[in-house]
């Protein structure tokens, strides 16, 4: 399972997994086709079964996370509109102002606590033309990212989900769920993913992260949305052809990738407990519910980060004085014993 090109410890990201021997012979003895014509049969089985899992109509896979994030803003908007989303969320501060630049929206900002907005708190945020004689724009659209990255790798709880989909009815808003994540999610609260989306029109969920393919994921949601989804992802330039070598990867990801998250995340709380207490470094274990921790630095992130891949160890410094460290499938217990005792000596 933790076959890896590098001796180097790998904590950036869930996205670095590279393909294992099995992942790479189920690419290699794909059936395709051209699936701008809708003829590759992988990618229709992979677009199928994720929808299902989902317990929607139909899906749609797309090159990336990103992607199914701005097809699903391009399909539930109009320009003008305006997007509802948490003050940290990758719509936000990591997808290059996509939901300005290719939906002509602009954003209402949610404050959260570890990422997890309140229902209230979306409801304040959602502003419409009729209440205030046409100045304000048209709230259609809110987003909820489960799991939350910036929030720490925290997942919502069930009601609060429930919660905002209600708020956001009210309001005559879709609501998008980013599910990059979304297996973490489920892993880590116990519940089944058609259950945490069942009041989302549309959830983006990425196969590259935690679950091992190499490139890409799928939008589901009904068959009119997935149908219009089509046409904008067309317009974006996300139509690939024999795209079913990545398919059977995700597939390959779906079948035996997903339980083993909770590897993942036992890891990922026990590198976190074996910081917890050194000197120079806050760590928030509550916040610790998935694969993500998220460290704070009295001297400058950079210092740690610089120190720690001298000694073969890889993470992030995404803000001055705050570290990212994330578990996935190529760490293994060693690996979080070295990384620990990086830290310590
Ligand atoms: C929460 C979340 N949403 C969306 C994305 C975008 O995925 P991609 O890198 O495939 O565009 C990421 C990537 O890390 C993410 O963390």
């Amino acid at each position: 399972m933790f076959e890896h090109p590098s001796d180097r410890v790998d904590l950036r990201s869930d996205t670095i997994t590279q393909p294992t021997p099995l992942m790479r012979e189920a690419m290699a003895s794909a059936i395709v086709g051209d699936d701008v014509f809708g003829e590759d049969p992988t990618v229709i089985e992979l677009q199928e079964r994720m929808a299902s899992i989902m317990g929607k109509e139909a899906g749609l896979m797309v090159p990336s996370g990103t992607m199914a994030n701005a097809i699903a803003i391009r399909t539930h908007t109009q320009p003008g509109d305006e997007i509802i989303t948490e003050e940290h969320s990758h719509i936000y501060v990591y997808e290059a102002g996509g939901f300005a630049a290719l939906s002509g929206c602009s954003v209402a900002l949610v404050p959260s606590e570890r990422g997890i907005m309140a229902a209230e708190a979306v409801k304040a945020k959602i502003r419409k033309p009729s209440e205030c004689s046409s100045h304000y724009p048209n709230g259609s659209l809110v987003c909820i990212e489960n799991t939350s990255n910036r929030g720490g790798g925290t997942f919502y709880p069930q009601s609060v989900t429930d919660e905002i989909a209600q708020v956001a009815r009210q309001s005559d808003c879709s609501v998008h769920l980013d599910g990059a994540r979304i297996f973490n999610a489920a892993v880590a609260s116990g519940m089944d993913p058609a259950r945490i989306v069942r009041d989302c029109d549309t959830v983006s969920i990425c196969i590259s992260k935690g679950l091992g393919a190499p490139v890409g994921g799928v939008l589901v949601g009904s068959r009119e949305v997935i149908d219009q989804a089509h046409r904008w992802r067309k317009t974006f330039g996300g139509g690939m052809r024999q795209a079913g070598i990545i398919a059977a990867a995700g597939l390959y990801a779906l079948e035996h990738n997903r339980d083993r998250l909770s590897d993942d995340h036992a890891r990922a709380r026990a590198l976190a407990s074996g910081l917890q207490g050194i000197a120079g470094l806050k760590v928030d274990l509550e916040s610790v519910q998935t694969n993500m921790i998220y460290l704070r630095t009295e001297s400058p992130a950079s210092e740690f980060v610089d120190k720690a891949a001298a000694r073969g160890i890889d993470f992030l410094a995404l803000g001055p004085n705050l570290l990212r460290l994330v578990t996935h499938l190529h760490i293994t217990d060693d690996d979080i014993e070295k990384t620990i005792n990086a830290f310590e000596n």
